[in-house]
């Protein structure tokens, strides 16, 4: 594995994924990890990411200089290039001088890094500071307008850093010297593919399970289908699916489903209709965490009864220690579980747990980011349209409505949002658009007029967004023929609607959901 040492930017994540696409593994581990932690992880490599935007910063994390003595080959960028000069005894000046943005760079092309690759090109930087002086033993590799020594390596001592962003996509060669840092530089082997990831898994998932029998929370959506299609390529029959309906599905899902699901993996599956039990414990609730917490709790409650029929129902002794779930790591650090980040929200799946959980998790897809859940689907044989179909959270359109959570308002929610998506995909938008919630203001009302009649209604918000992996995002351009078609059908057709508007924040500072 390479690990990817965050510094409390959102660049780890980044550079983490770029690390993958490469086939190389990699895992995020927060900076406050003690080096021999770090290195009982027998790492191949280790970056350091970027971070607050100086060394002097007030409460800049500090990188000790026994981390570069143990010959695992270290990669710094940004903010770690620095945290690296300092600790090495270079000079990082502190310049009046940033550079934000596209700037030009000059490369040494003789260098480990830049090799084979133009000796100008275009790189993203964000820095305040700069470093003047690099090391003794290393090499300035390339230099910019604002940093004088804008990359460097000791190839000797396998130790590499760049000022500049190589993980964005607008630093032209990024990818490229990122392979280099990996294969040339470290001498990583791009092992890293999703035939081995879904061997490694299946090999793992048999280990945990043994011939215990094991459930699987389906939901509808990609990451349970793809987890619960895993768990069923190693342990076959021991895995019930539980499909439970807890009425904050989109229009349509609950049949999906039953017939495609099981078509293809064979799985045996319950339905579980939840609807009643679900909007009573949700009765008058309106805040967001709130309602996160007592769906993630009645969940499990559902679960756990649900367990106890399959196993009354197989008419075996046997007890059901496991519940698989679509836990991807995003999720994972987002709670806090990876790195030192805020818990930004309680994603229901990893933070609101009960603490009297009657069952062993099976995360299969912890370790992985979306677009590689969707390539293990594409590689177990799930349909395209499943794989590639809008990612929906677990609690559903129970954080779409803004207020309480009715049957009514529920019932209006999935009419329009089933309008939205419709019309998105026959504009053939699916694979641009990241997801597109429909949220329902159920507490606002506005006038309007239609027919001959005032109507006095509800606006929905479309939040269109394109994104990589969720963790930012940016609002889609959607043409507007067709957010007008979206927006009359859904005032045409839905009659409590009456206004319908369009999101344009990114994330951040939005979060792509609204609650
Ligand atoms: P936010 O709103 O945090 O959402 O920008 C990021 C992505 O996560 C999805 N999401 C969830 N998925 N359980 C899930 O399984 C949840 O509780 C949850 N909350 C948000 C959201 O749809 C988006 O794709």
């Amino acid at each position: 594995t390479v690990l990817v040492v965050d510094f409390g930017a959102q660049y780890a994540q980044l550079i983490a994924r770029r690390v993958r696409e490469a086939h190389v593994h990699s895992e995020i581990v927060p900076s406050t990890m003690p080096v021999e932690e770090m290195l009982a992880k027998k790492p191949k490599a280790i970056i350091l990411s970027g971070g607050p935007s100086s060394v002097y910063a007030e409460g800049a994390p500090v990188v000790g200089a026994e981390l570069f003595e143990t010959g695992v080959p270290t990669f710094g960028i940004c903010y770690g290039f620095q945290a690296m000069t300092r600790a090495l005894g270079g000079t990082v000046a502190r310049t009046d001088l940033s550079e934000f943005g596209r700037t030009e760079l000059t490369a040494v092309t003789d260098s480990v890094l830049f090799q084979g690759m133009p000796a100008e090109q275009l790189v993203w930087m964000s820095h305040g500071d700069s470093v003047s002086e690099a090391p003794a033993g290393f090499r300035a590799v390339a230099s910019t307008a604002g940093a004088p020594v804008a990359a460097f390596e000791d190839a000797e001592r396998r130790l590499f850093g760049v000022q500049f962003h190589p993980e964005v996509l607008h630093t032209e060669h990024g990818q490229e010297v990122l392979r280099r840092f990996l294969y040339e530089g470290a001498g990583c082997r791009p092992t890293w593919t999703m035939v081995n990831i879904v061997e490694e898994q299946v090999e793992r998932i048999r280990e945990q399970i043994g011939d215990k029998r094991v459930i699987c929370a389906l939901s509808g959506g990609v990451d349970s289908a793809v987890a619960g299609a895993l768990v069923q390529r190693a342990v076959g029959d021991q895995l019930t699916c539980v499909f439970v309906d807890h009425g904050l599905l989109r229009k349509g899902e609950a049949e999906q489903v039953e017939k495609d699901y099981v078509a293809v993996t064979g799985a045996r599956l319950k339905v579980v209709d939840a609807e009643e039990r679900f909007l009573s414990a949700l009765a008058g609730v309106t805040d967001p965490e709130t309602k996160r917490k007592i769906i993630g709790r009645e969940f499990i409650r559902v679960f756990e009864q649900a367990a106890r029929e399959v196993v009354a129902e197989s008419g075996e002794e046997a007890e059901v220690e496991f519940l698989v779930q679509g836990t991807l790591y995003p999720d994972v650090v987002e709670s806090g579980g990876g790195s030192g980040t805020a818990n930004i929200k309680s994603h229901h799946n990893v933070g609101g747990l009960p603490d009297d959980l009657q069952f062993t998790l099976v995360e299969p897809l912890r370790e992985l980011f979306k677009d590689e859940v969707r390539k293990v689907g594409e590689e177990l044989g799930l349909p395209a349209e499943m794989v590639w179909r809008q990612p929906f959270p677990g609690p559903g359109l129970g954080i779409r409505i803004i207020g309480e959570v009715t049957r009514e308002r529920l019932e209006i929610l999935r009419e329009a949002d089933a309008i939205a998506r419709e019309e998105l995909s026959r504009a053939g938008l699916d694979r641009d658009i990241w997801q597109c919630p429909v949220v329902l203001l159920a507490d606002v009302r506005s006038v309007g007029v239609q027919g001959d009649g005032r109507t006095y209604g509800h606006p929905v918000v479309l939040r269109p967004v394109s994104s990589e992996d969720a963790m930012t995002a940016d609002w889609s351009r959607v043409p507007y023929d067709v957010l007008a078609k979206i927006s009359n059908r859904i005032t045409n057709e839905v009659r409590e609607i009456n206004r319908v508007v369009l999101d344009v924040t990114s994330k951040p500072p939005g979060t792509i959901e609204w609650e």
